[in-house]
């Protein structure tokens, strides 16, 4: 049935890839109402896609057919939906109201959350209000949060969209094991009232462990002598014994039906929690709940994670387009690409089925990004006149600002998404460059580099405001619309096997640089000898 449902999609695509998108608001009167919707607060807009009257339905049947709203349902009672590793998935538990039961392999977990959740925010207002001290009994003021990955990129973005933009509380990140990185961020900081949070599922990450070494060696130079530094080191970990041996004098865990890139809700948002205040980070949870329930809910034709994903599957899988960027206009979401780009291409950027056959067809697109209207002076060029159609997704905020200068954010989104669809003619390009004053030969000569072939697809997603409500669902809109992609994909989105290769690579080419002999090629021999030897 799925397979009939694919050749369909791809039958019906290939018939209408030279279709015009702006066309179709004509063929067919109801195509915005069917492509617009609200879910949990943030209004999507689908019409400029490319997909026909008959290309949504056929994205639609295969919705059907590869079973989502079983999958979804199998996700929400936490089955083994991970099945390479035999987990439960279910960060929707962590963001759930206290009247929400879940359970994982059968096991219930909410009570588990609840009492998590109320040691969390103990910790997180005592370190805030200053009842929880450092080593020397100062109240602290900054937060270094020391992880990588989805240890790192969801608190990042979330901190970013949301603190003040003069914070009495700071927070700061570590990542790259780059010691530029870890100086940046202790740069100013007292080392007497900051608190430094490790935040590792394994606690065995090369980057996190040697940051983490490297700060709580900064606090053992910096604090005075006999001081206890383990007060101020705090571990956020599903592997808690590991997170006591190094030396945390507390240890937050969390359990292995928390995917890494899907751990924001849960305690690997300590720091933020403490820099935002515990109702920040509650509200960000109910924003996310919000999505959860319409993703729940709301039938498949008006679901903005399924449609989302549809069409996404509709241009790479229909038409052949591997790559989408992602535009926020909004300053403060400037890191969303990256988070986005661990999100999908860690979870779906795979080639074998979840039982291990080969996918016949293309999967998980390049996901690249950059914050509007920066992006329009860098890579737009290409996405207006280049050879691939990069379908784009445009985050656009109603507000940003109290005194109207968000008018010239969400006009340029608008503008950019209305350019990429209708496009110009050689012709029209040749007439303006007429009647603005250029001579016949000049404007002959240069229109054929001021056409855009335009029929190039966005959505359009729009908040009212960055609030932790609206950034929450944001953030659990794209983690379903992953979700869904993967269903239809038969891929299993939870694992992340892909990057221990290169891992262990890397100990054998440590382990090379000093002096051990180990099997490489001729090429990385020569560039480990133009580098060390
Ligand atoms: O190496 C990839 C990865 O495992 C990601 O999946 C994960 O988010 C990141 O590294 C960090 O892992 P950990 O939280 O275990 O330190």
């Amino acid at each position: 049935m799925a397979d009939n449902a694919w050749a369909q999609l791809q039958a019906v695509a290939e018939r209408d890839k030279d279709a015009l998108i702006a066309e179709q608001f004509t063929f067919d009167p109801q195509r915005l109402e069917r492509l617009t919707l609200t879910a949990a607060g943030l209004y999507i807009d689908l019409s400029k896609q490319s997909w026909t009257q008959q290309g949504l339905a056929a994205a639609l049947e295969l919705a059907r057919a590869r079973k989502v709203e079983a999958c979804r349902e199998a996700l929400f009672a936490g089955q083994a939906v991970n099945t390479t590793e035999g987990r439960a998935v279910l960060h929707p538990a962590l963001r759930a109201s206290p009247q929400k039961q879940f359970s994982a392999l059968g096991e219930p977990i909410s009570e588990g959350v609840m009492a998590q959740r109320e040691a969390l925010k103990a910790f997180a207002t005592g370190v805030r209000n200053g009842t929880i001290t450092g080593a020397t009994g100062k109240p602290f003021n900054a937060v270094v949060h020391i992880g990588i990955g989805g240890s790192d990129l969801g608190p990042r973005v979330v901190w970013e969209g949301l603190r003040p933009r003069q914070p009495e509380f700071l927070v700061r990140f570590v990542a790259n094991i780059d010691p530029a990185d870890r100086q940046e961020a202790l740069a100013g900081l007292d080392p007497e009232t900051t608190l430094v949070i490790i935040v590792s599922k394994t606690f065995t990450t090369l980057e996190t462990l040697a940051n983490a070494e490297a700060v709580r060696e900064w606090l053992a130079r910096e604090l005075p002598a006999g001081a206890d530094i383990a007060r101020q080191i705090v571990g956020v970990t599903a592997r808690p014994q590991k997170a006591e041996a190094f030396g945390c004098s507390r240890t937050f865990s969390f359990c292995d039906w928390v995917g890494g890139r899907f751990s924001l809700w849960s305690p690997v948002s300590l720091s933020c929690a403490i820099g935002l205040g515990w109702e920040v980070f509650e509200q960000l949870l109910a924003g996310a709940e919000a999505m959860d329930e319409h993703f729940v809910e709301a039938p498949l034709e008006k679901n903005a994670p399924v449609l989302m994903a549809l069409a996404q599957i509709y241009n790479v899988d229909g038409l052949g387009r591997t790559a989408r960027s992602v535009a926020p206009y909004a300053y403060v979401l400037r890191r969303f690409p990256a988070y986005l780009q661990q999100l999908e291409m860690e979870s779906n950027g795979k080639r074998v089925t979840r039982t291990g056959q080969p996918i016949e067809r293309m999967t998980c697109p390049v996901v690249f990004g950059e914050v509007g209207s920066n992006g329009q002076h860098a890579f737009f060029q290409q996405l207006h006149q280049g050879p691939h159609v990069v379908p784009t997704e445009f985050i656009i905020v109603r507000q940003t600002h109290d005194d109207g200068a968000e008018q010239q954010l969400w006009a340029n989104a608008l503008a950019q998404s209305r350019a990429l669809m209708v496009g110009q003619s050689e012709e029209a390009a040749r007439d303006e460059m007429l009647a603005a004053g250029y001579n016949e030969a000049d404007a002959v000569r240069l229109a054929p580099h001021k056409t855009f072939p335009g029929n190039r697809p966005s959505t359009a997603i729009v908040l009212d405001r960055v609030t932790p409500h609206t950034l929450g669902a944001l953030i659990a809109l794209f983690e379903h619309k992953t979700f869904v992609e993967g269903v239809l994909w038969d891929i299993n989105s939870f694992d992340q096997w892909g990057v221990e290769l290169g891992k262990s690579v890397a100990r054998s080419v440590m382990s090379a640089a000093s002096g051990q002999k180990e099997d490489l090629d001729p090429s990385t021999e020569a560039l480990l000898d133009h580098l060390v030897r």
